[in-house]
């Protein structure tokens, strides 16, 4: 099977499941998919039942897809993402937002768990542009034509309206919300401390193991990309030490107000 075949396998395996029309994809990371739980009359597909997707294997993520109404707006959420990292090819990382594009969804919400370069934890951080460190593409390879062309231009990658939408909302609801560049490295190591004096010296606000490729191939399929981080700890050589457990105390305290957050936006995009 070609992997066109493929996605278009499992768009059609979805539909028959009762997914129809998508506005919005939402990427859920670590910590954060409890938003999910929060669909109405939702239709949950464990990831194992879906043909050609990948399996999640982060403490963390639940691995399931839901399908429903959130906001207004019919959302397919993905409550854990693929790595890179994990060993997962970046076609299986980015598939889903192939899926997406395959069921004419408008556009994709990404969120992660990040380390803060010039915010602190606790910090929600709209994304307005990214630096691709991973030293990876998931468009090398044959073109998908029918998806997108060989060179996107990725000046617009983070949608400008919906970050003036973002902005709006979160100072009407009396959230801070900073902004700022995400630094994609793979993981899963941390970074080292030099690695973030570097990040910082060419222009990152925050760092991570994810949603750089999942965004290049939403560029590339024409959805639109509304991005945010949850800021879990001041990056490497900027505070003592690092580990998993901190970051996901960190999500778990301020994961009521990002999910306030991404509905109150949703109601406006
Ligand atoms: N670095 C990379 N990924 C992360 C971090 C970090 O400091 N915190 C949470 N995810």
């Amino acid at each position: 099977m070609t992997f066109i075949e493929k996605i278009k396998e499992t768009a059609a395996f979805l539909k028959s499941q009762g997914i129809g029309h998508v506005d919005f994809g939402l990427i859920l990371g670590s910590g954060l998919g409890e938003l999910a739980d929060e669909i109405q009359d939702a239709i949950r597909i464990d990831y194992s039942d879906i043909p050609n997707w990948g399996q999640s294997t982060v403490v963390g993520h639940a691995g399931k897809l839901v399908y429903g109404t959130l906001s207004g707006k019919k959302v397919l959420a993905l409550q854990g993402r693929f790595h890179f990292y994990e060993g997962n090819s970046l076609d299986v990382v980015t598939f889903p937002v192939r899926v997406l594009a395959e069921l004419k969804a408008t556009g994709i919400i990404v969120t992660n768990a990040a380390g803060g370069v010039t915010h602190g934890p606790g910090t929600l951080m709209l994304i307005s542009d990214h630096i691709n460190f991973t030293g990876q593409n998931p468009l090398i390879g044959e073109n998908l034509d029918a998806y997108g062309p060989r060179f996107p231009d990725m000046t617009h990658a983070y949608d400008e309206a919906y970050q003036a939408k973002a902005h709006e909302v979160a100072e009407k609801s009396g959230i801070a919300l900073a902004e700022g560049v995400y630094m994609g490295y793979s993981g899963p190591t941390y970074e080292t401390p030099a690695e973030i004096r570097f990040a910082e010296t060419v222009g990152a606000d925050a760092v991570g193991m994810s949603t750089v490729p999942e965004v290049i191939v939403a560029v590339h399929s024409g959805l639109r990309v509304l991005g945010i981080s949850a800021i879990t700890n001041h990056a490497a050589g900027k505070q003592a030490e690092l580990n998993h457990a901190e970051v996901v105390e960190v999500t778990t305290r301020i994961k009521e107000t990002f999910k306030t957050l991404v509905k109150s936006i949703l109601i406006e995009l």
